[in-house]
């Protein structure tokens, strides 16, 4: 496991989190960066990753992901526990008690730290569809202990490419949610569109929800990556080969509506990573946010 790789994992330790639950605009952190994280910013600008390799990391993106769950098998990242009291709406409602059957579809699952929980979690009547492109990952879901197919059914598939759920056991404007976790980051930011659009045409018009997760501009992990790992305005390769960007609220906003979706809610939160065994306390800042497709 690399470094940075190593320093980002404490952020998807769930036990250990402390929320403050601030809500920031883009403007206020570019005002508050220390003298040291301007000086990050600036020894990455020193050395950037050439067009040539940037563009083989972006089309071998598939091929890293694989090595990294070969690698990391299902230790990396933690369950999220969190997920329901971020996001109620995949919870029943009081008055549905527990026979509200919804739909989600996960994209770009991993090996299901987000999706087991919630088929745990008595306030969900949920059947999941998870997919991902990376053919371990999704082997790891389907030998997972809770996997069963009358809840849950996996599937390799990749979110980048036009009609990506064309031939996918998934029914067509079929899903009450859709998420996107932590997945448009890895994502080269000209197939966000790709990726937004397919998500939309897997929900019910009118009242499908798409619920988006993912690393915000001047989150830490943005000032730990050195020369030779920028590749744009935001964006960085992991020595691993994988790649990461950090979101703005504004761009995400424009993303959301270009696709069809109104915003229901979009801010930047802050997270606490508290882990006193390892002596870790580090500030994590992403984005989140709701959207209704139109
Ligand atoms: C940071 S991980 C997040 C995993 C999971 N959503 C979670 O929150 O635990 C990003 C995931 O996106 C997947 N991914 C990246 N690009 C993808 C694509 N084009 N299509 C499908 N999955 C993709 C990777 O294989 C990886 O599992």
């Amino acid at each position: 496991m690399t470094s940075e790789r190593e320093k980002e994992q404490n952020e998807l330790q769930p036990n250990n989190i402390t929320n403050t639950n601030r809500v920031f605009r883009s403007e206020e952190h570019e005002l508050t960066l220390t003298l040291e994280q301007k000086a990050a910013l600036e020894r990455q600008d020193t050395r950037l990753v050439s067009s040539f390799r940037t563009d083989k990391f972006d089309k071998e993106s598939k091929k890293h992901w694989d090595i990294f769950y070969k690698r990391n098998e299902t230790r990396f990242f933690k369950d999220r526990h969190w997920t329901t009291r971020e996001f109620w709406e995949l919870c029943c409602s009081t008055n549905e008690s527990e026979t509200c059957k919804k739909i989600l579809v996960e994209i770009g699952c991993g090996v299901g730290n987000f999706a087991f929980p919630l088929l745990e979690d008595e306030k969900c009547d949920l059947f999941i569809y998870v997919c991902d492109f990376s053919p371990r990952a999704i082997d790891f879901v389907k030998n997972h202990k809770l996997y069963d197919e009358n809840r849950i059914v996996a599937f390799v598939c990749d979110i980048s490419v036009i009609s990506a759920y064309s031939s996918a056991p998934v029914p067509s404007e079929g899903a009450d949610f859709t998420s996107l976790m932590f997945v448009l980051s890895a994502i080269a930011p000209e197939k966000f569109e790709t990726a937004i659009t397919n998500a939309s045409q897997l929900l019910k018009k009118s009242e499908g929800l798409l619920i988006f997760r993912d690393y915000a501009v001047n989150d830490m992990a943005m000032f730990r990556f050195g020369p030779n790992s920028k590749v744009s305005s935001r964006r960085y390769v992991r020595q691993d080969g994988t790649m990461t960007y950090f979101f703005e609220k504004d761009e995400i906003e424009l993303l959301m509506q270009k696709c069809g979706f109104q915003t229901v809610t979009l801010e930047y939160v802050e997270r606490r990573t508290i882990n006193k065994k390892e002596g870790v306390d580090v500030p994590r800042l992403f984005l989140q946010g709701k959207f209704r497709k139109l």
